[in-house]
């Protein structure tokens, strides 16, 4: 049995910090295990323009520890206003990684996202030119479909016609949580590839409802039966290159979870090397780990890999137990935490 593994240092290709004392609070764990991570731009207001990207990334800067030498890989906010110019300017000084697409009103603070992607054609236009990736959130927003049917629909009524119309276009679909996300990513693999998380990858939909309402359990895209988190396990452990990993880390102060309409994302940062590590030890795939954690996210955005590297290692659950995490500001955050406890960690050295 394994009880200790060295992998290439990991990047997060997803990743929500926030702004003021969140930031400050939550930035630090995650800079402490990855290289790099994609910095979602769903701010309140949200990051939309060259400006808006470059002070975000100075308060970022501004929260790292001392000597940290985390690098975020910043991102706009697509929405029907954005400016084609800001894009071919962030592509060109390398500010820009990416650019986010939220459908208006699919999940937190996408208010100001996209309602007609006809109205952005010129920004995609100018993505596909500059080769700066398409990260989307894949859910249809018509509140006929069903929400756990929500991210296939989305494949078929948007993603799909969009990949057709744009075929250069490199587009991520973000936090895949079905069968058919999966497949389709894996058919259409090359400019198309997909995160994972690591809950998605430990939770199904009854899970959310074991015992009780488990608030904490809850995001979007909403986890699904048993069968799909088994199709996202063979993906991740499968060793394919157009699946890595994206933490969807997405910090909420306790009482905005713990309410009437509680508010949809999981905090998973602090664990979410330990998590992985147990998934891909369970599935007998630890020599796949550092493909996913790793490798295949840099080789997708055209990075080289980390030249340093972390271990891991086998734990029992109460040395790997992770309390709330408190900003500042006294707001409390709860760490993912799977029912059956966390067997490994990320070694001290
Ligand atoms: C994210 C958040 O809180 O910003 N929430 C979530 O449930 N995943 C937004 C997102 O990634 O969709
Ligand atoms: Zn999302
Ligand atoms: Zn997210």
């Amino acid at each position: 049995m394994t009880d200790r593994i060295e992998i290439r240092r990991p990047d997060d290709w997803h990743l929500h910090v926030r702004d003021g004392a969140m930031l400050k609070a939550t930035l630090p764990l995650s800079a402490g295990v990855f290289g790099r991570a994609i910095i979602m731009p769903n701010l309140k207001p949200p990051v939309r323009t060259l400006a808006d990207l470059r002070d975000y990334r100075k308060r970022i800067a501004a929260a790292l520890p001392a000597g940290s030498s985390f690098r975020p890989l910043m991102t706009l906010y697509l929405t029907e206003d954005t400016d084609a110019g800001d894009i071919r300017a962030g592509a060109l000084s390398g500010e820009l990684t990416a650019v986010k697409l939220y459908p208006a009103g699919a999940t937190t603070n996408s208010d100001s996202g996209v309602r007609d992607l006809e109205r952005v054609e010129n920004v995609l236009e100018a993505m596909q030119d500059a080769d700066v990736p398409l990260l989307v959130h894949g859910e249809v927003t018509d509140p006929d479909v069903d929400i756990f049917d929500r991210e296939a629909v989305f494949i078929e009524r948007v993603l799909d016609p969009l990949r057709r119309r744009y075929p250069a276009l490199r587009v991520v679909l973000e936090h895949i949580t079905t069968s058919e996300g999966a497949g389709y990513v894996m058919s259409n693999a090359g400019r198309l590839a997909a995160t994972i998380t690591p809950h998605h990858l430990m939770i199904n939909r009854t899970d959310i409802f074991r015992g009780g309402i488990r608030p904490h359990l809850y995001c979007l895209p909403v986890a699904k039966r048993e069968k799909h988190r088994l199709a996202l396990r063979r993906a991740a452990t499968s060793g394919a290159d157009c699946f890595f990993l994206g933490t969807d880390s997405a910090p909420h102060p306790v009482h905005e979870k713990e309410s009437d309409c509680g508010c949809a994302g999981v905090f998973c940062a602090p664990v979410a090397m330990a998590c992985v590590a147990q998934v891909f030890d369970e599935e007998d795939a630890l020599d796949r780990l550092e493909g996913f954690a790793s490798r295949h996210g840099p080789a997708f955005y055209g990075l080289p890999v980390n030249d340093d590297t972390i271990w891991l290692e086998r734990k029992s659950p109460e040395e790997s137990a992770f309390r709330d995490v408190e900003t500042e500001a006294k707001e409390r955050v709860r760490v993912f935490r799977p029912d059956a406890g966390l067997h490994w960690s990320v070694a001290d050295r």
